[in-house]
């Protein structure tokens, strides 16, 4: 199975036997991601990061797994700095970095943005998060965070927040979905997960439920996905107001759940888990987010084949 030049653009873009190779590749590069064992599989490359929308997590793990290899970054820094401000369009953007880089990670607003720059790059183009629809690097150490703490076979899913923007759960329903996964849906009615990915997983026969109460589920799901309401994407303050503090998980909410559920979150968390909740067992999204080096380490290297 081959990576080398391959864009990461979509979860939609994998087989589950290729996400698997991704999920075992990152797990042998854990050691190195920890910093118990040096690597030299990306000396001599270059990473672009080139991020349009903020970020912490998604730069820094990308910037941390790049030197943990090896290899060295290149960073467009603020976009204000650049020559965007000077209406510099995205494709001149990516024709030129992809002349001074060997692979790009791409974080842009608009939805399609990372599919356009994989057709002008004249190398890899990893997506870091497009729009409200993908953000496949995310996924797979979701995946990677649910194997690794839980299951991934026949998982009992819960997603709660803010299902109609949330870019992470709509590719998280999509790459579960190959692992027979049943799912439950959690969000006000103004947040509920677009109809036609609802569509998409009854038909290819995967249990989906809808509700807009965390109680009513939280002691029948291995796995809650929580996820912050996205006040970027509301074009209306108001609408956003009325939203922001419907779901919370608290210490009271999870008194007599199974010993073994795991709280998941792509972070930044706003106010949708509580402090509290940090110290039980049940609480997984820093090692999560820590999970995001291994596996980001993995898909640059195989897609600059250095590892095959
Ligand atoms: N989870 C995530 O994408 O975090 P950042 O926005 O901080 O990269």
């Amino acid at each position: 199975m081959s990576f080398k030049n391959r864009h990461v653009i979509s979860m939609k873009d994998f087989s589950r036997k290729e996400i698997d190779y991704v999920l075992d590749t990152a797990e042998k590069l854990e050691p190195v991601a920890r910093g118990e064992n040096r690597s030299q599989l990306l000396d001599g490359k270059i990473v672009a990061l080139l991020f349009f929308e903020p970020s912490t997590r998604t730069r820094l793990s990308f910037e941390v797994a790049t030197q943990r290899l090896s290899g060295q970054v290149l960073n467009l820094g603020s976009v204000e700095a650049s020559s965007v401000m000077k209406g510099e369009n995205l494709a001149d953007t990516i024709r030129v970095i992809s002349n001074y880089a060997d692979l790009i990670v791409l974080r842009h607003p608009l939805d399609g943005s990372s599919r356009m720059a994989s057709e002008f790059s004249s190398v890899p183009v990893i997506n870091g998060g497009d729009g409200s629809v993908h953000h496949p690097t995310q996924t797979f150490l979701d995946l990677y965070t649910i194997r690794r703490e839980s299951h991934l076979e026949g998982l009992k899913i819960a997603m709660a927040g803010d299902l109609k923007y949330g870019r992470t759960v709509h590719s998280l329903c999509h790459a579960l979905s190959l692992y027979g996964a049943e799912m439950t849906f959690v969000s006000p009615p103004e947040l509920s997960m677009p109809s036609e990915i609802v569509k998409d997983l009854r038909k290819n026969k995967i249990r989906v439920r809808e509700t807009n109460s965390l109680e009513e589920i939280i002691g029948d799901v291995e796995v809650l996905y929580m996820t912050r309401v996205q006040r970027e994407r509301f074009l209306d303050p108001e609408e956003y107001e009325k939203v922001k503090h419907r779901l919370k998980v608290t210490g009271s909410l999870l008194k007599n759940v199974d010993s073994n559920l795991k709280i998941l979150h792509p972070l930044p968390r706003v106010n949708e888990i509580s402090p509290e909740v940090d110290a039980t067992p049940h609480a997984c999204y820093f090692q999560q987010a820590f999970y995001g080096v291994p596996i980001r380490m993995a898909l640059l290297a195989l897609a600059m084949g250095v590892v095959e």
